[in-house]
């Protein structure tokens, strides 16, 4: 795979085609957070008028952490895993005692706070501090099991490991942010878990499966 060209088609599109979402107007770590968080068991469309919401209702990581729990409760109402709620806001009155709320760019800071697993953790740092750190998710690990033939099993724990080292031999440095999105985008808009629209794909070129005519068979995954 010639890297640098994979870049630059994958983030060309995503400048070009990324969906208009309401955690894209501005890089504000905490909106990047909360938006992470909602959409890590839920769909994008579902998210959407609870981001909007939930930001009306607290602007800021100041105004979520002063929040009563019962009251950031009702503004996830429907949602569902309602942990995820009263972890995100425990973890912001921490970052709001131990870090003059500001949402840390470290990452072994995030990894101390509530409810931030390496997925948040690299969107964080990718998406809000134009880190290069991988952010893997389930999509992530469809589009790239296809571009590169990873025939390893993504039911396996030990093998988002094999995913972040590919992503960070893979992720730009110039645009991290971009790349991570683009990645996210392209399994939600194209390389889909059942009938991938390969012939509308940007980085079709670049992708081991498509020429090998395996695409639908990736990525594997066993038990469930
Ligand atoms: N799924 C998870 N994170 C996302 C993001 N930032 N944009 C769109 N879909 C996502």
């Amino acid at each position: 795979i010639n890297i640098p060209k994979f870049q630059e088609d994958l983030i060309t599109w995503f400048e070009r085609e990324q969906r208009t979402l309401p955690w894209r107007e501005n890089q504000d770590p905490y909106r990047v957070w909360v938006s992470e968080i909602m959409l890590q068991q839920t769909k994008v469309d579902t998210v959407i008028p609870y981001f909007q919401n939930f930001m009306k209702h607290f602007p800021t990581l100041e105004a979520l952490a002063n929040a009563d729990e019962q009251e950031v409760l009702k503004a996830w109402e429907g949602l569902g895993y309602y942990s995820r709620a009263r972890n995100l806001q425990s973890a912001v009155k921490e970052v709001v005692a131990h870090y003059d709320a500001n949402v840390p760019d470290v990452p072994k800071e995030l990894d101390r706070l509530k409810g931030v697993g390496p997925y948040t953790k690299g969107a964080i740092l990718s998406i809000a501090f134009d880190q290069p750190e991988p952010a893997i998710d389930g999509n992530v690990m469809r589009v790239l099991s296809r571009i590169l033939r990873i025939e390893e099993d993504i039911a396996k724990a030990k093998t988002r490991k094999t995913f972040e080292t590919v992503v960070r031999e893979l992720i730009s440095h110039e645009n991290p942010s971009a790349f991570n999105q683009g990645m996210m985008e392209l399994g939600a808009l194209i390389c889909t878990p059942k009938s991938p629209s390969c012939l509308l794909c940007p980085i079709q070129g670049h992708c081991r499966a498509y020429h090998d005519g395996v695409e639908q068979t990736l990525p594997i995954k066993t038990k469930k």
